[in-house]
């Protein structure tokens, strides 16, 4: 019988109540104005409103699949904007577009369960390549717009997307619809102004908005979470100013991203997907190669102005400190402005960007005609490239300008860094080679963007010497030791060890995995799940103890051994468990009642839900959705991205979850990867230090972790599990692992998932020279690894088939999850012939140092 931790009270709980208001403050914080002339603020007062979209009924809190979260309530925007103070004089046009959507959603649901019916449980896939989206709009007619006021009309536009299916570069998606553009044509004409909301996860196409006389505010909402509604409401009205700032570049045209026609579904080729741009991501791209973007990285507009002083850059031991002043010259509002720091590195033997972001910092708020100074730190080292001819991270000699700015569109050289000669800051080995030629994309200054008087700038800036002496070269080791892989023997003769002899330091880890067998140590490295992707207990619902948590890891030894398992729930928009569940009489679970974390799932499949016993106690654990990923990166503010963490770390130490499924932290290659929205920003440092600022949030609670993923290259989500991601060891280095590394030396999360695709031809999960050599070896991560879930799943008829739960052991994958017996027989039949005891030793101690960590600390 699992320790149940939810709560029996039905009613709103404080700690609902409070963390709404969280993440109410952090969603408004996330919000960022792409366009203002003069529309926005709206005064609260009481006007008939013209509300339309389809956001406004049907806002999206977060997108689909593991990354949604079940809150209780979600405040959408009508019933936030009505709080506000305004009548919604568009009810009939919303009533008219939920009918539609009814009856859309009728027949998906009709079409989803003839799926069901014939397949079973792996028609759960269909629904993933297939999500539901909502038809398309209403045309607005004269009738729907009559009595309200004329000053404004507010356009909500939604877009969702989720794990299994990348975005599409069409209507409804990537493009506005025929009946958005008709509506929008129709409210420029009607209406004084108008101002487009953009309840969205990633880029979409914003020309229009830009083109139509009568567009005159584009505020991105993002995807607010469950109070978001009421988010959108403070910044529509002006209680908070629009403080947040892109995290990611949003081009002119779809084509202008680098490779775009390649991406993905798009060349019809999803097995294999070549990362020809290298490190030219992002506005690593749009700059170096002068593209001009819609809205900058790092971009955002205000209700207020601010001006930045010139900046005072100085460089202590191996540390670059800049400092500049930031005043709020506005008359009217209060705001924050964020600094954020690039650098152009001198190209060399490598080719280097036109500059990248090193460093970044938020004011408070600033009243107006309020001043305030701002220092953004960064170090010499983390400004050196990877050349991959010598396997060294190297600054090359020459000069470094050092650019302050407000977007990436926006920077001016402050100082000019020498650097007399090149230095090795890491000397390591080539382990992620590309497997096959890539022509990869390289840069020359000439094709750089500029601007006027960039030159001058240059010329003008005062020179800093960098002292050589002080950037001294790591040199990384893959030994054993340094890895974690070596596990002493142990001693065989304590007696017999469990666990409460571990944690009372009678005896190690070691003593206990010593005296386990084979198939012992093999349940332990599996997670408990016994269905594989096909069986009804999984699908990122695995858990037992835990009602709608993705999954456990084994209680097999709890009673030999006191081995108690762990819980583990998705992320990144909050904590993802079912909202309510029943217990019986003797305190077990019964499953089918309650409130499904997948809504009517069992229903659809034909499940019949058991007879509810009279003595039946329902349970409660309604969590916060907090706003998504990329919404948080747009924070730029650390700080509130711990407290999000914080919220988190709350919830799951209230209901016995040990490691939260998140952050993801994949970059934002392209615009049309389905999770992007679960993911941060194009850019690694902030990728990182958002990472490193969740975790925090969330390891301040005893016994609780989080999970960085998808480790790595998990940028695609069509044939996600099994596309081969074809990239240059750079531009892994510099680019899609750097946010990993960041996280790992910054916070030291608890663990770490691996993605399901392969990396240059290696499945992540069993890629030992990711794992083992630059998690652990060079990183020093001392944490537990998993897989994504199933990635060991046979089933299908793939280019590059499964990865295997043996080579997950043996690449120091600790943890296959959610686990299967085939999991579990394939490891413990392998010891003797592929398989060390030692390796599996290895693995299964590492699961047992984390349930000796949550055993520690939880809360009994
Ligand atoms: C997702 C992971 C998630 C897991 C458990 C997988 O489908 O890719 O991100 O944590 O399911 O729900």
């Amino acid at each position: 019988m699992a320790k149940i931790f939810a709560t029996t009270d039905p009613e709103v709980s404080g700690r609902e109540k409070r963390n709404m208001e969280r993440t109410r403050r952090i969603a408004a914080e996330g919000m960022v104005l792409l366009e203002n002339s003069g529309a926005l603020p709206l005064e609260a007062d009481g006007r008939s409103l013209a509300l339309f979209g389809s956001g406004v009924r049907h806002m999206v809190k977060g997108g689909t699949g593991s990354g949604d979260v079940n809150s209780r309530t979600v405040v959408n925007v009508e019933q936030a904007m009505e709080d506000a103070g305004f009548q919604i004089g568009t009810k009939t046009w919303l009533d008219r577009f939920d009918d539609d959507c009814t009856k859309w959603g009728k027949t998906y649901v009709a079409k989803y369960q003839a799926i069901l019916k014939e397949k079973g449980w792996e028609g759960v896939n269909w629904a993933l390549d297939h999500p539901y989206r909502d038809p398309d709009v209403p045309e607005i007619t004269q009738e729907d717009m009559t009595g309200t006021d004329k000053r404004c009309a507010v356009y909500v536009i939604a877009r969702t997307s989720g794990e299994g299916a990348d975005r599409k570069l069409a209507p409804g998606d990537y493009e506005l619809t025929e009946g958005e553009i008709q509506n929008l044509g129709m409210l420029a004409e009607h209406y004084e102004h108008t101002v487009v909301v953009l309840n969205v996860g990633g880029a979409i196409d914003t020309k229009l908005f830009r083109e139509k006389k009568g567009i005159d505010a584009v505020l991105l909402m993002s995807q607010p979470g469950c109070a978001g509604g009421l988010a959108l409401a403070d910044v529509l009205t002006g209680k908070v100013s629009p403080d947040g700032r892109l995290a990611a570049t949003w081009a002119e045209n779809y084509a202008d991203y680098p490779f775009a026609e390649e991406f993905s579904y798009l060349n019809g080729d999803v097995a294999d997907e070549y990362y020809k741009e290298g490190i030219y991501v992002g506005y690593r791209y749009f700059d170096s190669f002068g593209v001009r973007p819609a809205y900058p990285f790092g971009f955002g507009r205000s209700y207020t102005e601010f001006a930045l002083g010139v900046g005072k850059v100085e460089i202590k031991g191996d540390a670059v400190c800049v400092t500049v002043a930031v005043k709020n010259v506005g008359a009217a509002y209060a705001g924050r402005e964020t600094v954020q720091v690039y650098v152009s590195q001198p190209t060399g033997r490598l080719d280097k960007p036109y500059q990248v972001l090193a460093g970044y910092a938020k004011t408070d708020v600033l009243a107006p005609g309020q001043e305030t100074d701002v220092t953004v730190t960064f170090s010499v080292r983390s400004l050196a490239s990877y050349d991959e001819g010598a396997a060294e991270y190297i600054l090359e000699k020459g000069i470094y300008y050092v650019r302050i700015g407000t977007h990436s569109r926006n920077t001016h050289v402050a100082a000019a860094l020498e650097l007399a000669e090149d230095v090795v800051t890491e000397r390591l080995a080539n382990r992620v080679a590309a497997d096959c030629p890539l022509d990869v994309l390289h840069a020359s200054p000439d094709g750089y963007y500029t601007y006027e008087r960039e030159a001058q700038e240059k010329t003008d800036a005062p020179h800093i010497a960098i002292d050589v002496s002080v950037i001294t070269a790591v040199t990384a080791s893959y030994g054993k030791d340094m890895c974690g892989q070596c596990s002493d023997a142990g001693e065989k003769d304590k007696g017999r060890v469990t666990l409460a002899d571990v944690l009372e330091g009678r005896a190690s880890v070691h003593d206990l995995t010593a005296q386990l067998d084979a198939r012992e140590l093999a349940e332990l490295v599996v997670g408990s799940a016994r269905g594989g992707m096909a069986g009804a207990s999984t699908v990122g619902a695995a858990s037992a103890a835990c009602p709608g948590a993705a999954g456990d890891t084994t209680s097999s030894l709890l009673e030999s051994r006191g081995v108690a398992n762990l819980v583990f729930a998705d992320g990144p928009a909050g904590l993802r468990l079912s909202k309510s569940f029943v217990v019986d009489k003797d305190g077990n679970i019964i499953p089918g009642l309650g409130e499904s974390a997948f809504g009517n799932l069992g229903e659809m499949l034909g499940m019949v839900p058991p007879e509810r016993p009279a003595d039946a106690v329902d349970h409660y654990q309604y969590c916060t959705a907090i706003p998504i990923a990329t919404m948080l990166a747009q924070t730029w503010d650390p700080a509130l991205i711990e407290e999000a963490g914080d919220i988190v770390g709350e919830e799951m130490e209230e209901l016995g979850v040990t490691l939260w499924l998140a952050p993801g932290m994949n970059i934002q290659r392209n615009p049309l990867c389905g999770r992007n929205f679960e993911y941060y920003s194009e850019d690694p440092l902030v990728s990182g230090l958002c990472a490193a600022a969740d975790t925090r949030g969330v390891q301040r609670h005893a016994g609780c972790g989080t999970t960085i993923k998808h480790f790595a290259l998990n940028n695609q989500e069509d044939n996600r599990t099994h596309s081969n991601s074809h990239c240059a060891e750079r531009a892994l280095r510099e680019i899609y692992l750097k946010g990993f590394e960041i996280a790992v030396k910054e916070a030291a999360p608890l663990s770490l998932m691996t993605s399901y695709n392969l990396v240059n031809g290696i499945h992540a999960a069993n890629n030992r020279e990711l794992i083992t050599d630059i998690l652990r070896c060079e990183w020093g991560f001392k944490g537990l690894v998993m897989t994504d879930w199933g990635t060991t799943d046979k089933s299908g008829d793939f280019k590059y088939g499964s990865s295997s739960p043996v080579q997950c052991v043996k690449a120091g994958n600790d943890l296959t999850m959610p686990g299967s017996q085939a999991d579990v027989d394939a490891i413990a039949d392998a010891v003797g012939n592929e398989l060390t005891l030692e390796e599996l030793r290895a693995c299964a101690g590492r699961v047992l140092e984390l349930v000796c960590h949550a055993m520690k600390n939880r809360r009994s």
